[in-house]
């Protein structure tokens, strides 16, 4: 017996040998196609090779094709458990021509395959052709010598495959294994088809063809093929088996489920345990890929899935949580094939856990709920829709939920009552809103979510996705196009929203009939808001657009993030638990944060800071990322905003490790924040970390900027340049330049005051400017004096010489100090008692122009507009003195 994992390595290296390039599985939340809820085949990463748009380095392929069919157009989850060949996920092998082989090829691979390297029964397969495609059928028949009947023709759509409403699409030929007849059921086309006797195992599309939204078909330029064979399916007809469920895969995560609950495999519970394996690959193969419950989009497609396994864990009658216990065996299963898996283990295991818990504190009362509201109603009746909602919003449970509670008793519920109940909560909360007095045109976001619901946001695993314009916003109000300025509004987006201080993003966003620019990225009601400038062409509502992130710009924005979250944990380590974050900017080109602490950092406590951040980033070890409540992330010890109000769940980022411990999570984690920003992947791509000083931002809070990878390296960089450009000034080496320039530095303090000497010496009777006599005025020795070359501060320095030359006296020296006159009377202590410098000086100063001057009594000081009338003003000096009694 294969099991699946071999069947599916046998598919692959078959095709291998064929000259097909082995592709690894694309992601199930397509990045190509902004109108699929999920990958729901294999051929949705190769969407862009058969219409041509792309082209790669190989034009034959192979895949398994991981597939979620639950939520939008294929929806299997009503079925799951209760049919033998329905479930949420599935792997899809294919192999795919990109114009190389056609329909001979397709179906002589195909044939060789399942008969040879399968072994599978000749006689037990029969095909099916679209009704016009002769080619087909007569290749089948040269092929695999069927006989006309086993080639049977189908007129229906059935047999002519479209992905969409748009895109590749053409004829396809199905092949059937035949079961036998001891089971009921007819071949296809027959009114029996349904039965289960005859399987379709394998769609081999022949892509010829582009459908248009106009309802119009166009033949591709090149004939490409696509294929699709569900590996359980195979995986049961080669195992022997009829049922999906009973493959080693399958069954080996049935057998967890029954473990995990001490309940029997096979017995009355078998139904749960089938919806618990189902449930728990696809939402586990969904939480690895980034997408977490929520209550919009395909976050809510992956909590009905969760909470309707947890609900049939309750039916086993399971007391604990059950979903996380089992990802060890369905890594076990599946992690070799997929690597994501065992990658993702503690996210997957923490989040469905996390679920669970919640979910299961209201699961019992919503039950009990659901069997009261039963009682009351007649035998057969729906549940009414009100009940439902009210099951909706009180108890969690999604409207799939309560419906599959009510099937096993043969019930529905209405839900026209359901829709109508949550349009009036609707309403009432869009009544609320508005009257919160937010921006003007703020409706318009308003109308924009209720219409098309929120943006699902996809930024944080890719930069490029396609998205397709919901709406078009031109000066506050909708447009059907846009050539300028425009805001834009799509179901999903790469670009991250400003939000937690981070910066919105910026990019392109392109369409078949125009490009914008957009430059920044907001978020309004749940909408992300791209703000853009179209600058070649016109856009238009409706049309697909590729967005492409800048991505460099994203990259310097998600190092400073991250690099802001070490930063706020060094600076508690170093300054203390009283650090909380009072604000932060992550911009491209640089990061801020404000924090409460009253005191400036000194220059140590800044180099300490960032040594221990560049320490952390070195570690290089990788960014965590995981959701669980607020209170839980508390528990652990995030750090959260205070006053911040945090929704049901939390995205929590872990960072790096503690010194000296030896693992990178759980209580050793350097930094745990609540943090809904964009990280980088491994802490190493922050680059270097340099922090620019700090400031006051206000009252008890400090601000610090910093930078960090090339923009660090640049500021380095800089710096060094102008050390470079002094040391090259000084003519000595830079690890000199501190030593030579205090020297100069000593030298021109000694400098200055041989020249503040010399001038003094020069003013006194040195060189040319002879000193001036000493006249005898009323008993006082007085000595009056003009100078040229000295400015006014020297002038006390000279006073109190020419005072102490003079022993006991008075004295007057006027500076010409260029056009003005800087003015200083002396006046020894002996004499202050008789004459104050003070009367002296506004005797003199009013003759050169000045007003008054102040000072002591032995010391005053003035000036005036210029030293011309020194003459005169000496005079009036002299007549201050002779009036002395
Ligand atoms: N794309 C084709 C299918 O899904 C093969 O059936």
């Amino acid at each position: 017996m294969s099991s699946l994992a071999d069947i599916r390595s046998t598919f692959l290296s078959y095709f291998e040998k064929q000259g097909h390039a082995v592709v690894p599985s694309g992601p199930l939340v397509p990045r190509n196609d902004p109108t699929l809820m999920f990958t729901n085949s294999g051929m949705v990463q190769f969407k862009n090779l058969f219409t041509g748009i792309e082209t790669r380095d190989y034009t034959r392929a192979t895949s398994s094709q991981k597939c979620v069919r639950a939520g939008g157009k294929h929806n299997d989850l009503d079925n799951v458990g209760y049919t033998a060949r329905h479930h949420t996920f599935f792997e899809m092998l294919g192999n795919f021509s990109f114009g190389d082989y056609f329909k001979a090829e397709a179906i002589a691979f195909a044939w060789e395959l399942l008969t040879r390297d399968f072994g599978i029964d000749k006689n037990r397969l029969l095909v099916t052709v679209y009704h016009t495609d002769d080619e087909a059928a007569a290749i089948w028949k040269k092929v695999a010598g069927l006989s006309d009947d086993k080639i049977i023709r189908i007129p229906t759509d059935d047999n002519f495959w479209r992905m969409g409403p748009t895109g590749p699409c053409g004829p396809c030929t199905e092949i059937f294994y035949d079961h036998g007849e001891h089971i009921w059921g007819g071949p296809p086309g027959s009114p029996e088809e349904d039965g289960d006797r005859f399987i379709e195992i394998w769609n081999i599309v022949f892509m010829q063809n582009e459908q248009f939204e106009d309802g119009s078909m166009k033949p591709l330029h090149m004939q490409s093929i696509d294929t699709g064979m569900g590996l359980e399916r195979i995986g049961a007809l080669l195992q022997g088996k009829h049922d999906n469920y009973d493959t080693d895969l399958m069954r080996a995560l049935i057998e967890a489920s029954a473990q995990a609950t001490s309940t029997d495999p096979d017995g009355p519970g078998n139904t749960h345990h089938r919806v618990i394996a189902d449930h728990l690959r696809s939402t586990s193969f969904l939480i690895a890929e980034g997408v977490l419950p929520s209550n919009e989009g395909r976050g809510y497609v992956l909590r009905r899935i969760m909470r309707r396994a947890m609900r049939h864990a309750h039916l086993l009658g399971a007391k604990d949580p059950v979903m996380h216990r089992l990802v060890p065996a369905l890594i076990q299963q599946m992690g070799g094939a997929y690597p994501e898996l065992g990658q993702g283990k503690r996210l997957i295991e923490e989040t469905l856990l996390n679920e669970e818990v919640r979910f299961k504190q209201t699961l019992d009362r919503g039950l009990k709920l659901l069997d009261e509201e039963m009682s009351h109603l007649p035998e057969g009746a729906e549940l009414p829709g009100q009940a439902a909602f009210k099951l909706y919003d009180t108890y969690g449970f999604p409207l799939d939920l309560t419906q599959d509670a009510l099937r096993e008793q043969g019930r529905a519920v209405d839900t026209a009552g359901f829709d109508a109940a949550m349009a009036e909560q609707k309403a009432k909360a869009r009544a609320a809103w508005s009257g919160t007095g937010e921006a003007a045109d703020s409706a318009v976001w308003f109308d924009i979510a209720d219409k098309h619901g929120t943006t699902d946001f996809l930024g944080y695993d890719t930069l490029t996705a396609e998205g397709q314009i919901k709406a078009l916003v031109v000066s506050g109000t909708l447009a059907d196009q846009a050539d300028a300025d425009v805001q834009i509004v799509l179901n999903q987006t790469p670009f991250y929203a400003e939000a937690g201080g981070q910066v919105g993003d910026a990019g392109t966003l392109k369409t078949d009939t125009g490009t914008a620019q957009i430059t920044d990225t907001r978020k309004v009601a749940g909408v992300y808001v791209h703000f853009a400038k179209v600058i070649a062409g016109t856009i238009s509502t409706g049309q697909g657009a590729e967005l492409s992130v800048d991505p460099l710009r994203r990259a310097r924005i998600m190092a400073n993030h991250s690099a802001t979250h070490l930063l706020n944990e060094a600076l508690r380590e170093r300054l203390g638990d009283h650090i909380a974050q009072r604000g932060s900017l992550n911009a491209p080109d640089r990061l801020r944060f404000d924090f409460s602490h009253t005191k400036p950092l000194s220059a140590d406590e800044l180099a300490r800071i960032e040594h221990d951040v560049n320490a952390v980033i070195r570690q290089n070890t990788p960014v965590e990322t995981r959701i669980m409540t607020p209170d839980d992330a508390r528990a652990l010890g995030a750090q959260a905003l205070f006053g911040e109000k945090y929704g049901d769940e939390v995205r929590v980022v872990s960072m790096g490790k503690q010194a000296g411990s030896g693992k990178g999570t759980g209580g050793d984690t350097y930094s745990l924040e609540l943090c809904g920003g964009t990280h980088v992947k491994q802490l190493g791509e922050i680059g270097t970390f340099v922090l620019l000083g700090d400031s006051a931002s206000s009252a008890g809070v400090r601000r610090v900027e910093a930078l960090t990878g090339e923009a660090a390296l640049d500021y380095l960089r800089e710096q060094d340049a102008r050390l470079a450009q002094v040391a090259a000034t000084l003519k000595a080496p830079s690890s000199e330049v501190a030593d030579r320039v205090r020297a100069l530095m000593d030298e021109r303090r000694a400098l200055t005051n041989e020249v503040a000497q010399l001038r003094r010496e020069l003013a006194l009777g040195g060189g040319a400017q002879k000193a001036a006599p000493v006249e005898v005025i009323n008993g006082v020795p007085f000595q009056a004096q003009v100078l040229s070359g000295v400015s006014g501060k020297d002038l006390p320095a000279l006073i109190d010489e020419i005072k102490t030359q003079m022993g006991s006296g008075a004295v007057l020296l006027i500076a010409d100090t260029g056009g003005k006159a800087a003015v200083a009377v002396g006046v020894t202590d002996d004499l202050t008692a008789r004459v104050s410098a003070v009367d002296i000086l506004r005797a003199v100063t009013p003759e050169l122009g000045g007003k008054g001057g102040g000072g002591r009594p032995d010391m005053a000081q003035g000036g005036g507009a210029s030293a011309d009338n020194a003459d005169a003003a000496i005079s009036a000096a002299k007549n201050v003195m002779e009036g002395l009694e």
